[in-house]
């Protein structure tokens, strides 16, 4: 009922809508409507009330839920349906433990909470995903992918996040291999890609996105303020950014590089991503373990390993691994 009444003001944005049109559009007592009004305010949703007029919907605030996100999806494939949480320990966990109950799970199911206690980044390390700062998003994927071409994914995700900060903010942001996205010389959004395969077949891909949206340089932790930044940083401003839009545009992004993706072109993700790479070309650190090379990317293959040219002159190719870029995330 709650949604069918927030459809309906929706619909009718910037004019009032009376409690008794409500009442017998959805067949239920006026008091229900009411009870409904309610909860929805408490959601979070700016509705006016007018005595002989009605409620009509301000959107002039956030309502980070579900049903905001998934609202008006085209997509045929990611975010047909999501499930949101206001709390969860990691919506990667959630989705790596659902895929392996439920065959069936459906491909493109996304997961969005708005804060996660235990948040995972790459390298076994924390990701700190407190409320209302950022986009903290896993999707299920069903690509019919060899496990070694899986990287494509993430390299394509990573394009989708670039071309989704442009659209919604004309932002200009970089890439660094395989995965940092990065603006002002920080990183701004990371990504987790965990997979379950068989050695010929991939079973599921659960693609995890974390963008800082809203920190100011105080919510990161001391070590971080070098590395990291938040949108609203990158922007300069001073509300709060609304999440919704930029969800739904990176959703899109998504669909179409997942289209890509089930069609074979990797070579246009690929080209893609070297276009708005800043690592091909960069002087590098290359830590394995403890021990620390330096060289220059010269390539990337389009199963997604780094070509790097070491200072020694001998040329590798990299699969997975730490590397700083000069003159990035606070590496001099
Ligand atoms: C990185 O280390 O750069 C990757 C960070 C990935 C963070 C995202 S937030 C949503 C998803 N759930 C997690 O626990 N991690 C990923």
């Amino acid at each position: 009922m709650k949604e069918k009444i927030i459809n309906e003001l929706k619909t009718n944005i910037g004019t009032y809508v009376s409690g008794e049109q409500l009442s017998r559009k959805f067949n239920v007592s006026r008091m229900a409507i009411n009870k409904n009004i309610t909860k929805l305010r408490e959601e979070g949703y700016h509705i006016e009330a007018v005595s002989q007029k009605g409620y009509m919907l301000i959107e002039d605030r956030e309502v980070y839920n579900a049903f905001e996100i998934g609202y008006d999806n085209k997509n045929e494939i990611i975010g047909r349906n999501i499930l949101f949480f206001s709390e969860i320990d990691s919506t990667n966990n959630y989705l790596k433990s659902y895929a392996s109950q439920y065959e069936d799970v459906e491909d493109g199911l996304v997961v969005i909470s708005d804060i996660q206690n235990d948040g995972r980044g790459r390298m076994g390390r924390r990701w700190d995903s407190q409320a209302g700062k950022g986009i903290w998003m896993s999707i299920l994927l069903k690509p019919s992918l060899l496990p070694y071409k899986v990287q494509i994914v993430t390299l394509g995700a990573a394009v989708a996040v670039v071309r989704a900060l442009e659209k919604a903010f004309s932002l200009q942001a970089g890439i660094k291999w395989p995965n940092d996205i990065i603006l002002n010389e920080k990183k701004v959004c990371g990504i987790l890609t965990e997979m379950s395969a068989e050695l010929d077949r991939v079973n599921y891909v659960v693609l995890g996105i974390g963008i800082n949206v809203n920190h100011i340089k105080e919510d990161f932790e001391e070590q971080l303020r070098e590395k990291a930044i938040s949108l609203k940083e990158a922007m300069g401003v001073e509300e709060d950014i609304n999440r919704v839009k930029l969800v739904q545009i990176l959703l899109s992004e998504l669909e179409g590089i997942y289209r890509c993706i089930k069609n074979e072109e990797y070579i246009s993700i690929i080209n893609e991503w070297k276009k708005y790479s800043i690592t091909l070309g960069r002087d590098l650190v290359i830590t394995k373990g403890e021990e620390a090379s330096y060289g220059k990317a010269i390539d990337i293959l389009d199963d997604g390993r780094l070509v790097v040219e070491f200072n020694d002159g001998h040329i590798e190719e990299i699969m997975s691994g730490e590397i700083t870029v000069r003159g990035i995330m606070g590496y001099a």
